[in-house]
């Protein structure tokens, strides 16, 4: 398999996969309450790139729920970080933040959706991942819609599977 790019070298923590190791919590002003896992895949080709894959499935039902898979760039000689990403409801976006150690912040820079992309859409993504010292990967995320404004809508702790 390919050397890691120095580019990415940075971001290395973050390859591999990884299972939520209890059920995430999702919630929003307008939904009700709900518990789900997720599988984070993150690798790379060797190019200045890492590639990932989120799939999360409902708790209970274990159905398949929301999918998402992109790219992150690191712009050469900064902090500066860009998640390129698709989601499966209709939406791809471009978030950019700070890298900062194991931690990663990021707000929506762009966004795009299909034509007939369930209502409500969303307005405004911001994420937060880091490594914690107990070797757990975090993920929070909030989002804004057309109806609400900046909120928590997703939390979520992962261990490493591989
Ligand atoms: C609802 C966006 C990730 C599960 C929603 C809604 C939006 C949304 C706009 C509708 C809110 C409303 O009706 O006011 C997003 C975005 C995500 C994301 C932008 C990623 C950045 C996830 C993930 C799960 C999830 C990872 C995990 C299973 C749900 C569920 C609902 C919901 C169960 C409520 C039922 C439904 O309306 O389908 N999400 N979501 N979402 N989301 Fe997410």
């Amino acid at each position: 398999s390919a050397e890691l790019n120095p580019a990415v070298l940075p971001l290395d923590w973050l390859l591999g996969t990884w299972e939520s190791d209890e059920p995430g919590e999702g919630s929003f002003p307008s939904i009700a309450p709900f518990r789900y896992n997720e599988t984070l895949h993150f690798s790379h080709v060797g190019q200045p790139v890492i590639n990932f894959m989120f799939n999360a499935f409902h708790a209970e039902s274990k159905k398949p729920l929301h999918r998402e898979c992109g790219f992150i760039r690191l712009q050469p000689g900064t902090n500066r970080v860009a998640f390129i990403i698709a989601q499966n409801s209709g939406l791809v976006e471009i978030e950019e933040g700070e890298l900062t150690g194991h931690q990663i912040t990021l707000q929506s820079q762009a966004m795009a959706r299909t034509s007939f992309a369930k209502e409500p859409h969303v307005r405004e993504i911001s994420r937060f991942f880091q490594l914690r010292p107990d070797g757990r990967l975090e993920q929070t995320v909030s989002m804004a819609t057309e109806n609400h404004p900046l909120t928590q809508h997703l939390h979520i702790t992962y261990r490493r599977a591989s």
